[in-house]
């Protein structure tokens, strides 16, 4: 599995290093083009899928304002539409020293296509501030398996 760590020749990087760092300068990056001119937030987000492929998002708001897509929604919808349903890692990054966390929707949405141990790391424009699990930031949660 990709995600088990490994030593790379010259390199004693961890491929879950890579992936957590390369996941948030994917997120960092994408929050650029967030198109967010109600609430002037820019939030990125990168999804690392298990086929070993990314997947970027950012908000895009509306002027009827509750219509607006959060950065989690728009890099699972990028997830979906290429034919990957699970989510190994996740980055959300947005301005500022207050951990920007996943909405309350962002979570349930999350939880949809991963593991209660899915990495969540959430960052800043300068740096990864905080890794949750995602049973940490949703306890006793509803997902898939309670429907059937
Ligand atoms: N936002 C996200 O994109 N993800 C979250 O998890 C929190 C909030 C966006 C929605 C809105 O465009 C802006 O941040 C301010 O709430």
């Amino acid at each position: 599995m990709l995600l088990v760590s490994l030593t790379l020749k010259n390199n004693f990087m961890s491929v879950s290093d890579l992936i957590k760092n390369k996941l948030y300068d994917k997120a960092k990056t994408v929050m650029e083009k967030a198109y967010a001119p109600y609430s002037k937030f820019k939030v990125g987000a990168a999804i690392f899928d298990e086929n070993g492929k990314y997947h970027v998002g950012c908000n895009i708001e509306n002027s009827a304002y509750p219509i607006g897509n959060c950065a989690e929604a728009s890099a699972i919808s990028a997830m979906i539409a290429s034919n990957g349903n699970k989510i190994i890692a996740i980055s959300v990054t947005g301005y500022g020293n207050l951990l920007c966390t996943p909405c309350g929707g962002c979570r349930q949405r999350i939880r949809e296509f991963a593991s209660l141990n899915v990495p969540i790391i959430v960052g800043n424009e300068k740096e990864i501030k905080k890794i949750f699990t995602l049973e940490e930031l949703l306890p006793y949660s509803f997902g898939p398996e309670n429907l059937v």
